[in-house]
């Protein structure tokens, strides 16, 4: 059967756990994995802009032994000839063993995979989810706290769109011992299925608050997310919200001294550039996490053993 990753929740938490192992594993001992993927080939199918998502899949699969091909943006493929995901999923099928793709529209990657006969990865569907990002997110919180459970967490921005947000939420709630601080402007919190079905459904503790300053103190992880510009109708809207929370030093001396701050990324002000000399920012330690965790997930799709 091919197995897909379209929602963080496709893993149970022992298939994360095992995962996350692999990861930490792949980290200790690259040189063990250079060749696991020799002859397999990775297709990006990106219809939407990305660095870390689309770069980091590519040099996972490269540091794997294999080989990669895709395309950058709907202009560049047929999409802008009006060919629809599923026959675009139908004709990957044929050149590559597995597909990573991302697209403004919400299930898109889970129509790609009805039709695929390779497995689909959802690198991200307009403001649905981002699971890859999702398993970057745990593998950073497992190594630099040293658990999944007991945390308060705080996410701060845009929860209405951030898809980011979404997933590791949905993901978060299986730990026990989970409190949720979500922190937005009205017009940007999360949608009621979020807090319906995943936080009241799971009776997680939560609070939905405006101030920042007064979440801090109480977070041990703080996930900043930026306010996109991309998701907005009306760019009043935006221009109004993009700057409600910009996390300074001066703010950070509310925090716990051992609070991470984590940002999927890309940032635009939402974090000023001096806190990056703060030891407890944690944002670029993430985008290394993700590079790992790619590795372990391409293999763990493709059915590639560990190696000895
Ligand atoms: N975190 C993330 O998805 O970044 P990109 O948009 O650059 O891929």
């Amino acid at each position: 059967m091919i197995r897909h990753l379209l929602n963080p929740l496709d893993f149970s938490v022992e298939e994360i756990d095992a995962l996350l192992d692999l990861s930490d594993d792949i980290q200790k001992r690259p040189e063990a994995y250079a060749h696991v993927c020799d002859g397999k080939k990775l297709a990006t199918c990106f219809y939407e802009p990305s660095t870390r998502t689309r770069l980091s899949f590519e040099s996972a699969m490269l540091r794997l032994g294999g080989s990669i091909m895709g395309f950058q943006s709907a202009n560049s493929s047929s999409a802008a000839k009006g060919e629809s995901v599923a026959d675009t999923s139908r004709v990957i099928s044929c050149y590559a063993d597995i597909m990573a793709m991302r697209h403004p529209k919400e299930g898109a990657p889970l129509v790609a995979s009805r039709v695929a006969t390779i497995p689909v990865i959802n690198a991200g569907d307009g403001g649905h989810q981002h699971p890859t990002q999702t398993l970057t997110d745990l593998l950073t919180i497992r190594s630099l706290k040293g658990r999944l459970d007991d945390l308060t967490i705080g996410f701060c921005g845009d929860l209405k769109f951030g898809r980011t947000v979404h997933s590791l939420i949905e993901a978060m709630v299986r730990y026990p011992n989970v409190r949720i601080i979500l922190i937005s402007p009205q017009e940007l919190k999360v949608p009621s299925y979020i807090r319906e079905d995943v936080l009241r459904g799971n009776n997680i503790p939560f609070e939905e608050v405006n101030s920042l300053d007064d979440a801090l103190p109480k977070l041990d992880i703080l996930y900043m997310t930026r306010v996109q510009k991309e998701r907005f109708f009306n760019e009043e809207d935006y221009i109004r919200l993009k700057d409600s929370y910009i996390l300074t030093s001066e703010k950070m001396k509310l925090a716990k001294k051992d609070m991470w701050v984590l940002h999927p990324l890309p940032r635009v002000n939402e974090i000023s550039v001096e806190v990056d000399d703060d030891p407890r920012a944690g944002y670029f330690k993430q985008v290394q996490y993700g590079v790992y965790v790619r590795m372990a997930l391409i293999m763990t799709l493709l059915g590639v053993k560990k190696p000895c």
